[in-house]
């Protein structure tokens, strides 16, 4: 018995960029394949996706494209959708982490784990920038290696050999924001305390699903649990993302990492709401198949930590997570920061999106993805491997049977399905009839066990043997002989009676990989869609005789060396340009901009000029110095942490601007009554901001 609903799953991925190849052949083809073999069996089955539009990722982009953080998201979300859209993926919904109904359920979960005292808080010390006023997430914080002893080492992991790092690791921390030493600072945050569900992680997947997992993917996990499980962080100090639900935790947002898995849970309610159903049972009801696909660094997420908050929420676990190693590229790893990445979106321009045969090449790449797919091992794209995937397999064998098939049944049946002499069929028919049975349910098992590479190679293989069948029979050389021998006409009926079935079964089989292939097969066929339910699989009268089919159309176009070529060129300048880029420019130090705010809420403040009467330095504050500032209607004390820039007698007479309403606050005993504002360029370097001409005391916000 199968489950009655299946709830199918893709990582969410950042809305921070376009991504490539790896990252479809990890975790969006195969939930493809499986949801569209689902839909053929008429199961229920829900697909979701969406952007993951939080976490450091957004605003570090923003930095790099000197934008917003929310343009970076609206950008990248459509470009996404769009290409996933132009390659097939067939989710029932794209939904967003942005999205008002997310942001709700996010909060939602973390209220009620933080109602059901599921949650601890923990005061620790992290870095802080004062220049920016800011808790540096891991990836602002950059340093040394402590390993390699490369300086292109993040507070999270190294970039040059790749270890995990933690902050308090790092040589010579560097705020990337500032480019100023950073400080610690005590912060308080909400945890999630791991160790005290390892009984039950043990039991769940090192006991109950030790089998029917991925070995790659128990492995990692006990790894995890063996090396013991640490409480992790919820909330983070960031101004970009989920705000926390709770009182005091102004500037404290949800961890990315705690909200973006509830992310397919507020895509199913979105969903639902669309289309006017009720989500509950996909997350509540034990009769659900919940299937996460990701890529293998995701695993602690989706078998550790979600399950985790799911148990605790009452929802269901998922049933499997077949995780999928890494895809190189022509002998390296893919990486966007060396530009060695073929982008779902440079195929799309490159191929789909050229004149004839542009719409072969979705399923092309379809074809090889799944051919080298990562599922045990890492495996590897290149450009030679998909030309001879294309021009050897798609073109030669199953192109080629399909075509065979349709031009000999016009040219020897009158181009419509002869009659099945079963007085005539011999052990060669009969082989091939079985063997059409057997791949049905070679294909199914290897599917539901989530072994694509395997049922796709069922499929061609039946292909295969459908060519060799027709070139034992030979009705091209028969023919000749008929007048001799008019039973000829029987064995060439049989032939391609079978050859046809045979097409027939292939468009379902195939469906589930090459979608629009099968499509343009039933046209041929003159079959509608709905001969695709994977129940006529294995089905030998799918065609009826007598019934006319029309001419054949190319399935899959040949790749020419020249593409080929072009296409490694191309991958070598650009990599070649991002190394001279990388060595001449430095990193861009554009802020991020703060989230925005309205006009009533910048009317609060109260700016004023004034002039600096009196500086001298504050004892024990290396960076504060003490200012009188004459208002014009009163003068004030200000500190103002400038004294790493300005000697205190070069600022006396300065014509400065001052926020005038801001609330006193004490800093060494002195108490400062407003804020100096200033303005810091791209070196670091601290200048006044200037009034220009208006008189002591003035100013007027228009
Ligand atoms: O690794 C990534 O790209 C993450 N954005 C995946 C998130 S998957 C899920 F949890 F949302
Ligand atoms: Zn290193």
């Amino acid at each position: 018995m199968h489950p009655k609903r299946y709830l199918v799953t893709s990582a969410l991925p950042y809305a921070n960029g376009l991504k490539h190849v790896g990252h479809l052949a990890g975790a969006y083809i195969p939930a493809d394949i499986y949801v569209r073999y689902l839909r053929a069996q008429q199961r229920d089955v829900v697909f979701v996706c969406g952007s993951d539009e939080h976490g450091t990722a957004i605003p570090i982009q923003a930095m790099k494209e000197g934008s917003t953080a929310q343009q970076i998201i609206d950008k990248y979300h459509q470009a996404m959708k769009e290409d996933f859209a132009d390659l097939g993926i067939s989710f029932d919904i794209y939904h967003r982490t942005s999205d008002p109904l997310h942001h709700e359920t996010a909060q939602e979960f973390f209220t009620y784990l933080h109602e059901r005292n599921e949650l601890e808080t923990k005061e620790t010390e992290q870095y802080y920038d004062e220049a920016s006023h800011t808790f540096l997430a891991d990836r602002y914080i950059k340093g040394t290696c402590p390993h390699c002893k490369s300086d292109r080492a993040f507070g999270d992991q190294c970039e040059s050999c790749g270890t995990a790092l933690s902050p308090d690791e790092l040589i010579n921390p560097v705020s990337t924001i500032s480019g100023n030493t950073p400080v610690k600072r005590k912060t308080t945050h909400w945890y999630l305390p791991l160790a005290k569900h390892e009984a039950f992680l043990r039991e769940w997947i090192l006991e109950q699903h030790k089998d029917d997992w991925r070995t790659s993917v128990v492995g990692q996990c006990k790894s995890w649990i063996d090396g013991g499980l640490q409480s992790r962080a919820v909330t983070r100090d960031l101004d970009w993302g989920i705000k926390v639900p709770m009182k005091d935790a102004d500037g404290k947002v949800l961890y990315v990492w705690f909200d973006a898995p509830i992310g397919y849970i507020s895509a199913t309610k979105q969903w639902a709401i669309d289309q006017q159903k009720d989500w509950k049972p996909y997350w509540y009801d034990n009769d659900t198949q919940l299937v996460h696909f990701i890529g293998k660094d995701n695993i602690v997420f989706h078998c550790i930590i979600f399950p985790v908050m799911l148990k605790l929420h009452g929802n269901i676990l998922p049933t499997n997570v077949p995780a999928n190693e890494f895809l190189n590229l022509e002998g390296d790893k893919m990486s966007t920061s060396r530009n060695w990445k073929l982008e779902m979106r440079d195929f799309i321009t490159d191929f789909v999106k050229k004149e004839n045969g542009g719409d072969q090449c979705v399923d092309m790449l379809r074809y090889y993805l799944t051919q080298i797919a990562p599922e045990s091992k890492d495996s590897e794209f290149t450009w030679k491997g998909f030309q001879d995937a294309v021009n050897n397999e798609l073109v030669a064998v199953f192109g080629n049977f399909v075509n065979r098939t349709f031009v000999l049944m016009h040219k020897l049946c009158g181009g419509k399905v002869p009659v099945y002499h079963p007085d005539f069929e011999d052990n060669t028919d009969r082989q091939l009839r079985q063997d059409i049975q057997e791949a049905k349910v070679k294909v199914e098992t290897a599917i539901e066990q989530y072994k694509f590479r395997e049922a796709l190679f069922e499929v061609i293989d039946l292909a295969r043997k459908g060519n060799k069948y027709m070139q034992e029979k030979e009705p091209w050389i028969k023919v000749k002989t008929l007048q001799e021998d008019p039973s000829q006409q029987q064995s060439i009926d049989n032939c391609l009676h079978n050859c046809l079935q045979l097409t027939a079964n292939l468009s379902i089989l195939i469906h589930p990989f090459l979608p629009s292939t099968a499509l343009k097969m039933c046209k041929m066929m003159k079959l509608v869609e709905k001969v695709l339910d994977w129940s006529n699989a294995g089905n030998l009268k799918l065609l009826s005789v007598g019934y006319s089919l029309r001419e054949p159309q190319l399935l899959f176009r040949k790749i020419d060396d020249e593409e080929i070529e072009a296409q490694i060129q191309k991958l070598k300048s650009a990599a070649m340009q991002s190394s001279e880029q990388s060595t001449d420019q430095p990193v861009s130090t554009y802020l991020p901009l703060k989230p925005e705010i309205s006009i009533d809420d910048f009317g609060k403040i109260d700016l004023r000029t004034g002039v600096i009467l009196s500086a001298q330095k504050v004892p024990k504050a290396d960076k504060l110095l003490q200012l009188e500032v004459d208002l014009g209607f009163e003068k004030r004390t200000i500190l103002s942490g400038i004294a790493m820039h300005f000697s205190p007698e070069d600022i006396i007479g300065k014509q400065v601007i001052v926020v005038a309403n801001l609330a006193p606050r004490k800093m060494r005993g002195i108490d400062s009554n407003g804020m100096i504002l200033m303005a810091e360029d791209l070196n670091g370097t601290l200048h006044f901001a200037s009034a220009g001409d208006v008189a002591t005391g003035g100013w007027k916000v228009s």
